[in-house]
């Protein structure tokens, strides 16, 4: 082989590591084979309610128990005034209750009443701590929205105030409330100050007897501006990510803590106030603002097909803390409630697709998205222990599903693990049945994953195709290590390898709010005010925005030199949409490696590429404080048809070259 040493690459950021040199290619080099069709779909998104990721988080509701329905089944400390407290202001003086007798919906069923005996023109009301604090920005515009009445029809005078610390005024609004019937009351405050740690006062400043329930306040701009939307923030690194699919809304979530703690998507979509709310299998609260309707909303807002997850008729068989004593709590709806379960999950087909006339298609319609949000998958159980119980309601579900709606793509499950007794037997099923799509869920050791990199390459072609639904290495400490993050790299390339029965795949769990955590590690961290993206994020993003249709093997070979015992792992894959070439390399070795790439098949290249490369130290970790530890660098490669390539220790590089119009 003959080596020019000159180096001729443009390099905007990089140049130290990149040693780009013209050669012959060795002639027993194995010349790209033919092209496998893979999926379209492989790299999504998993999202589920846990650590705060929904009420707390993504959903921009900043008042915590809007509605008074907080109960000691969420958590055992909290009740109906969690997070509020009832304030005498100078003299005044009345009292405070929950009561129930006549709610705005029965399904909401908790409110207050304000029974103000002598305001003493400064008044009494309520004060609420947000989650943590209301962060508010300065010049900003809040909506404020609440139900009052006036029990004695006399018109009481009300004031909202945003406090700081010092007590100091940050926004207010008022309101006189006169009517006698529960009536919805808005306004907007404009913030004059930015504070991190605000509250919202609810004073009344009339005699009079008062009732009072769903107080809200959102930033008026959510994410797409979406009335009851999502943080602006949040949701745009979410997007950012430009996901294929996103599953909602769990993991556990679904199947829940015992029978009545099953996810019931009806529950969701109606008015915020008409929506039954229910506790967390993760021990808070689920007001369900973020509901069905709105998880399709966000999925069409970017670009991502909705993947919603229902339980297979039994609940999670962890549930009453059960995992402790071998995960034995797994229960099963009776076979009279199996009739209704099964018409709620055909409904919800009908909800998300149906004609804007149709009996659930018109609640869409109503929700203000008359067109169908074109759902293409449904995930059927959720990790579920494989137990006959499970097997026979699985499959009275699917049946019924491929029945009324046999292009719905239904997702199996084949238990919590990689391996062992219910991947066995949820894979058995899965042959017997012919289920299209299985979920496999695995949080492994980052060595697993790379001791794991020909797992898919013998699975059966002609068998179900799998839906990797939860991964995450998990390093010590279960810490966002790059070293996890290389190893999920090196992991996808042999996805994308095998993504002609390697369906989907997403990075599990997403979301974490960072008081609230219950999970460890996830994807991308949150407090009121910050995002923090790990290294896991930059992988994912690099991956997910350079996805591709075909994979092209023996593209990228490591030289001879190389090959004893390093962590190296490459693919090539084109997005025929562009033409683009999109090549992946990840060396999870302490030394530079050299890589030999053979571009000979692809015609008509431009001959410069845009790369991004991720380098660092294995234990190197993004914090609140140094969030770029672990960021892409950017810059040009010239392309020839044979090159060489030196990858960084411990580094992914992603090279994308454009065809040549
Ligand atoms: O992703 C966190 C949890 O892990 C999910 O809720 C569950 O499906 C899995 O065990």
């Amino acid at each position: 082989m003959s080596v020019s040493n000159q180096p001729f690459l443009t390099c905007k950021v990089l140049m130290l590591f990149v040693v780009l040199t013209l050669f012959h290619y060795n002639a027993s080099s194995k010349e790209p084979a033919k092209a496998i069709k893979i999926s379209p779909d492989l790299f999504g998104i998993f999202f589920e309610d846990l650590s705060y990721a929904a009420d707390g988080g993504l959903y921009a509701e900043m008042i915590q128990n809007r509605s008074f329905e907080y109960t000691p089944s969420d958590h055992s400390a909290w009740h109906s005034f969690t997070s509020w407290d009832f304030i005498k202001k100078g003299y005044g003086y009345g009292t405070i209750s929950i009561e129930t007798a006549h709610p705005i919906h029965s399904n909401n069923p908790h409110y207050v009443m304000l029974d103000i005996h002598e305001p003493f023109h400064d008044g009494i009301g309520l004060v609420n701590y947000g989650y943590d604090g209301i962060s508010i920005k300065r010049g900003e515009t809040y909506q404020l929205s609440v139900y009052f009445k006036s029990l004695l029809a006399t018109p009481i005078e009300i004031m909202f105030t945003l406090r700081g610390k010092d007590n100091q005024e940050l926004g207010t609004a008022s309101f006189s409330v006169s009517s006698t019937a529960w009536k919805k009351y808005t306004a907007k405050i404009i913030a004059t100050e930015s504070f991190d740690d605000s509250r919202l006062e609810l004073i009344a400043k009339t005699k009079g007897q008062l009732v009072i329930d769903m107080v809200s306040l959102f930033p008026e701009h959510t994410f797409k501006d979406r009335p009851n939307g999502l943080r602006a923030d949040l949701a745009q690194v979410i997007a950012d990510l430009h996901p294929k699919f996103m599953r909602f809304p769990g993991g556990c979530l679904v199947h829940g803590d015992g029978l009545g703690n099953i996810y019931r998507w009806k529950n969701t979509i109606d008015p915020v106030e008409e929506r039954k709310t229910d506790r967390n299998i993760w021990n808070y609260h689920q007001s369900f603002g973020l509901g069905y309707f709105e998880y399709f909303q966000f999925c069409e807002d970017i670009g991502a097909k909705p993947l919603p997850v229902v339980a297979a008729g039994v609940s999670c068989q962890n549930s009453g803390g059960t995992w402790r004593i071998g995960g034995c709590g797994q229960k099963a709806l009776s076979s009279e409630e199996m009739d209704d379960y099964i018409q709620e999950v055909l409904d919800l087909v009908e909800y998300a697709n149906g004609p804007a006339n149709s009996e659930w298609g018109s609640k869409r319609a109503k929700a203000g998205h008359p067109e169908p949000f074109n759902l293409v998958y449904m995930g059927i159980g959720n990790e579920d222990k494989i137990t006959p119980e499970f097997e026979e309601r699985y499959k009275l579900i699917a049946d019924a599903v491929k029945k009324k709606y046999p292009n719905i793509i239904v997702v199996g499950t084949v238990g919590p693990f990689p391996d062992g007794e219910d991947y066995e037997k949820g894979w058995d099923i899965a042959n017997k049945e012919k289920i299209e799509v299985v979920d496999e869920h695995m949080y492994k050791s980052p060595d697993w994953f790379w001791q794991h990199l020909h797992r898919y390459d013998n699975y059966d072609r002609n068998a179900a195709k799998v839906y990797i639904g939860e991964f995450a290495a998990h390093d010590t400490g279960r810490k966002n290590t790059f070293r996890s993050a290389l190893s999920e790299a090196a992991f996808m390339t042999s996805l994308e390898r095998n993504g002609d029965i390697v369906a989907m795949a997403s990075y599990a769990p997403m979301l974490s709010n960072v008081k609230h955590q219950s999970w460890s590690p996830d994807l991308i961290y949150f407090n009121n005010t910050q995002i923090l993206l790990t290294a896991n994020y930059q992988v994912q993003k690099l991956f997910s925005n350079n996805q591709g249709d075909w994979y092209y093997p023996n593209v990228v070979e490591l030289s001879a030199a190389n090959t004893d015992s390093v962590k190296f792992s490459s693919s090539c894959v084109i997005d025929s949409e562009t033409g683009d070439v999109i090549i992946k390399i990840v060396n999870g070795s302490d030394t530079d490696l050299t890589s030999l790439i053979n571009l000979a098949t692809f015609k008509k290249l431009e001959n410069l590429a845009n790369c991004s490369l991720l380098k660092g130290n294995p234990m190197d970790e993004n914090t609140f404080e140094k969030p770029d530890v672990v960021y892409p660098e950017e810059f040009e490669l010239s392309i020839t048809k044979k090159i060489s390539y030196k990858s960084p220790a411990n580094s992914l590089t992603v090279i994308r070259i454009k065809k040549d119009k």
